[in-house]
């Protein structure tokens, strides 16, 4: 072992500060939650005086690494960066790494490291670069604002991941996402240690990647917006910086129409095919049967295969609806020779013969439920949206898998929901030890219907930090107040790294506003959430489509309202307490007023602008609710017992203002509000208060 054969020192501050208040264990702001950590005595300061040194074994992806390390440091805390060196027994934090990763990056290396930081510095160890960069990242969401100045807390933090994929999905094919803002997503990822970006290259609405063997394929399924392949190369180089794969995605035989614009031979039906604008399941599928698609596959994976360094390559293979196979003769004669029983088994056909391609160009096979089925090769991966169930099914069949059910973040559930699904219970609680040790972790998947590079951001963060939580810290860290506390913190933090789910905000309701001065909208703003699960399709008057503006409030709104969350907890507090709490019932009702009085300041303003007028009927219907919940409030707090007549009217304009309406928000303050309208009924839980 090299003792210190690095010299890169680098500039920093820091240095020993007295001790002054230890925060507890429990309070450590981290996310992911470590597997192992001793909170110490005393701090260290992150000053003008800090150093990194880096010691045995080195190479420039580490040194990218402390500099990028520096540099989110010094915009936390904006303290400038001083270029120094020093030796590294004398750096405030020494890092020391023992070897090089693989070459190229696998599922289930050592991404493990250790931490120890005391009031006179910081020592950082990791078997490889792969630990290192998950150290530094711990190492920055340490520093905290303290009375003395910026700090980490001394602790020991012995810290390796529960699971080896631990991913996020984005779809760049139903809108194209730039490379920029793929760039500063990967910059997110690091910091909460995921390691697998994939990316889901192609769908009916948009193929995305320049392919010089086949060049129809962008020419004429993109609309011009495509990565080159120089520009894949640069986003794979970035993300192997930060410890990430990229495992490309491209959906066959389904998903597909975009493709079948260039090359409609592909297809089952003639065409011609025109990019698909609109969302959903389409029919247009690749014919199984003919040896010129697999040809064109063959060429075309293997011009993918080495454009993309990674060993594993995702073929999608869900929803294909069959259609076009039924209704072309020449497959069903194709069936019928070939025995092949049902559009399930032709499927089948033509993922056996897609997966040999696959391996012919030294690729491991990944796809959806769907590809699973007898005699596949025990090397394939499955990735399943069916859930835990069917990915247990595999793992019992030998394969391996990875759970993105329950991590749909484009269905705008609360964080809690997502935090609530382990790819190890449920379905896969009663696996054997080594079936568990089959399922290789998980992906939360951004399908980007409703999304594009403005609010994008807002739709991934904060919330896939607790999905990554879920994927790296032991399964019995399942505190869900805990989990709100440390996301909230990450998420501000995020912003250093440039992420724009806080910041795309004010602006986003200043245009719906037309105008700067909008503390009405952002009051109505905090307190509505967009619809859920697939909802938004449902409400819309006419077919969403590719070329809608996301520009509405349903766009700019958070997924979770951190307001109403906190305002449902207090209300549960409130009537646990039997309504005794001065205090709380005072802030709910300071609350309910500024909703039911904010109403009086939209209206007007709501006339001057298309997007705001949108909004209007849902901060009318806010204004009601809040009414009805202070009317509750005032009985609750005279000890008077509400009429039945009156809480079944109310409730009922309660329930009237939770559907969701054509401005496709949520007022997920309603709950609430309706338990305070049953606490001051005669039956409610305050009776006797
Ligand atoms: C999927 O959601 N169709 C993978």
């Amino acid at each position: 072992m090299r003792t210190f054969l690095c010299l890169l020192f680098f500039p920093l501050w820091l240095s020993a500060i007295g001790i002054s208040q230890v925060p507890p264990a429990d309070q450590l702001k981290l996310m992911p939650l470590p597997s192992d950590f001793q909170v110490g005595n005393g701090r260290l300061a992150v000053n003008g005086s800090f150093s990194v040194a880096l010691t045995g074994y080195r190479e420039d992806r580490l040194s990218r690494a402390v500099e990028r390390f520096l540099n989110t440091a010094s915009r936390q805390t904006g303290l400038p960066i001083k270029k120094q060196s020093a030796h590294g027994d004398k750096a405030v934090l020494t890092i020391h790494t023992e070897h090089a990763s693989k070459p190229l990056q696998e599922p289930g290396e050592d991404e493990s490291y250790t931490l120890e930081i005391t009031s006179a510095g910081a020592k950082l160890s990791a078997a490889n670069p792969l630990g290192v960069m998950h150290g530094l990242q711990t190492f920055l969401q340490l520093i905290e604002a303290t009375p003395e100045g910026f700090a980490v807390p001394a602790v020991t933090i012995r810290d390796r991941p529960r699971f080896v994929w631990r991913g996020l999905m984005i779809d760049v094919g139903r809108h194209f996402i730039p490379l920029d803002v793929l760039r500063r997503n990967l910059d997110g990822m690091e910091a909460v240690k995921l390691n697998v970006f994939h990316w889901h290259l192609s769908d009916n609405q948009g193929f995305r990647v320049e392919s010089k063997k086949y060049p129809k394929l962008q020419e004429m399924g993109s609309d011009g917006l495509f990565y080159t392949q120089a520009e894949v190369r640069d986003l794979i180089e970035y993300a192997r910086d930060r410890g990430i794969r990229v495992v490309p995605e491209f959906d066959m035989p389904g998903h597909s129409t975009s493709w079948f614009v260039g090359y409609p031979d592909l297809a089952s039906a003639p065409g011609p095919y025109q990019i698909e604008r609109k969302w959903g399941v389409f029919d247009p599928a690749m014919d199984p049967t003919r040896d010129n698609v697999y040809k064109f596959l063959d060429d075309f994976i293997g011009e993918m295969a080495r454009l993309f360094a990674d060993p594993y390559f995702h073929i999608g293979g869900d929803e294909v609806n069959g259609k076009q196979w039924d209704a072309n003769p020449k497959i069903q004669e194709f069936k019928k020779a070939h025995n092949l029983q049902s559009n399930e088994a032709l499927q089948t056909y033509f993922t056996q013969h897609v997966q040999k391609i696959v391996s012919k160009h030294h690729k491991m096979m990944v796809g959806w439920d769907e590809i699973l089925s007898p005699g596949m090769p025990k090397d394939i991966v499955i990735q399943s949206w069916r859930g835990q169930e069917s990915l247990g099914a595999a793992t019992k069949q030998g394969y391996r898998g990875i759970l993105s059910n329950g991590y749909y973040i484009d269905l705008n559930w609360a964080a809690a929901r997502h935090y609530a699904v382990d790819p190890l219970a449920d379905g896969a609680a009663n696996l054997s030890p080594e079936e568990k040790g089959r399922i290789l972790g998980g992906e939360a998947t951004m399908w980007s219907e409703y999304v594009g590079p403005e609010i994008i951001d807002s739709r991934i963060w904060p919330r896939t930090a607790v999905i990554a939580e879920r994927l790296w810290s032991a399964q019995n860290v399942t505190d869900v107040e805990s989990m709100y506390s440390r996301m909230n913190q990450l998420s501000w933090r995020l912003d250093f790294l440039g992420l724009t789910h806080n910041v795309n905000r004010v602006p986003m309701l200043q245009r719906i506003a037309g105008k700067p001065g909008i503390d009405s909208l952002r009051v109505l703003a905090d307190v509505v959430e967009p619809v859920k699960d697939y909802t938004r399709e449902e409400l819309a008057a006419t077919a969403p489509t590719q070329e809608d503006p996301l520009n509405r409030l349903v766009d700019a709104v958070s997924p979770e309202s951190e307001v109403a969350r906190e305002f449902s907890q207090r209300v549960d507090g409130l009537i646990a307490g039997q309504c005794q709490d001065q205090a709380a019932m005072a802030e709910i009702r300071t609350a309910l007023l500024s909703w039911r009085n904010n109403d009086d300041f939209l209206q007007p303003a709501s006339s001057d602008s298309s997007l705001l007028r949108e909004a209007a009927a849902t901060s009318k219907n806010l204004a009601r609710i809040a009414a009805v919940g202070l009317q509750a409030v005032d009985s609750i707090e005279h000890k008077e017992t509400a009429p039945d007549s009156w809480v079944k009217a109310e409730s009922a304009l309660v329930q009237e203002a939770q559907k969701p309406n054509s401005a496709q928000l949520l007022l997920p303050v309603a709950p609430a509000v309706q338990k305070l309208v049953e606490a001051s009924a005669a039956t409610g839980a305050c009776k006797g208060k």
